[in-house]
């Protein structure tokens, strides 16, 4: 039988929000007091277990640093990235989809020349990708920029590996006047996300894999557009249906072509045998208030 404080606390709770407070913070404060109170008394959290999520939460921030976010990837791990991306980007009427940024975005990537190499002096299997970044109405724009980011060819990024002499295979470039971009770079590998921390262990005790798809990660913007942040996965990969993250996207799986022509190859600057991949970033015109949290978002990131 609950006593009279089980049921009433969350009324109590609430009712302790000031009247005065921003409408959002106040909806959002109700919502979350509710929902928080109903997991627990749904699964009558024992003082143990309650003691044992202080300390995963505890532990979780504790292993964040700047180039570490186990908060990111515990919202991906859990869904709540995905279910975030859905919620803002319903429809996207033949525009780029969108995917997580997942925890290993860095400001500062250095800038490349269109046709530059992103993954000069790593190893791994050479690989040209080009493409347009165009409007929704499919006109080409010029100056677009795309920031780039991947792993390496074991699946390890460069804020993982220990002095990697500053950013690695990240790379800034901007589209020529018809919108097109052009790089080299290596074969992204599907790879773990991080499970040396408490996530790791939550996922071990999911019985879950950490397995990512391969991919590049994209953020495309221009000016009057919304950015878009997202990948381009690698058709095949055994991977694409149990992302560890829930980010695939049909519209985002491209075929990465083996190529074995030498000739082929030096054309573009590479050897054989090499994988060749090419794909068109369509952008929405932004809304007002939405280039205002655009803007603010990359000020305060
Ligand atoms: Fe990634």
């Amino acid at each position: 039988m609950p006593s009279e404080l089980e049921t009433t606390l969350t009324d109590a709770v609430i009712a302790r929000l000031s009247p005065d407070a921003d409408p959002r913070f106040r909806q959002i404060m109700q919502s979350l007091i509710r929902h928080l109170h109903g997991f627990v008394r749904e699964v009558e959290l024992t003082e143990e277990e309650w003691f044992e999520a202080i300390k995963f939460l505890t532990a979780t921030g504790q292993k964040c640093d700047d180039k570490r976010q186990e908060f990111i990837l515990m919202s991906d791990v859990l869904g709540v990235s995905m279910l975030v991306d859905a919620i803002n980007h319903r429809s996207s009427e033949g525009t780029t989809e969108t995917t997580v940024l997942g925890p290993f975005f860095v400001h500062g990537a250095p800038e490349i020349e269109n046709g530059g190499d992103m993954a000069a002096g790593w190893d791994g299997e050479p690989t040209y990708v080009s493409g347009r970044v165009l409007s929704a109405a499919g006109k080409p724009l010029a100056g677009a920029l795309l920031d780039l980011w991947q792993s390496n060819s074991e699946g390890s990024y460069d804020v993982q590996l220990a002095d990697t002499g500053g950013r690695q295979l990240r790379a800034k470039l901007r589209t020529d006047a018809e919108g097109r971009f052009r790089l080299r770079t290596i074969l992204p590998t599907s790879y773990p996300v991080p499970t040396d921390g408490p996530m790791g262990l939550v996922l071990e005790r999911m019985g879950r894999h950490p397995m990512r798809p391969a991919h590049l990660h994209f953020m495309v913007s221009a000016p009057g557009y919304e950015t878009v942040v997202t990948h381009l996965f690698v058709k095949g990969d055994p991977y694409l249906e149990s992302d560890v993250v829930f980010g695939v996207k049909d519209s985002l799986i491209v075929d990465f072509k083996r190529n074995e022509s030498q000739a082929e190859a030096q054309k573009l600057g590479l050897k054989a045998p090499f994988y060749r991949a090419s794909y068109d970033f369509v952008l929405r015109p932004a809304g007002k208030a939405k280039q205002k949290a655009a803007h603010a978002a990359s000020d305060a990131a």
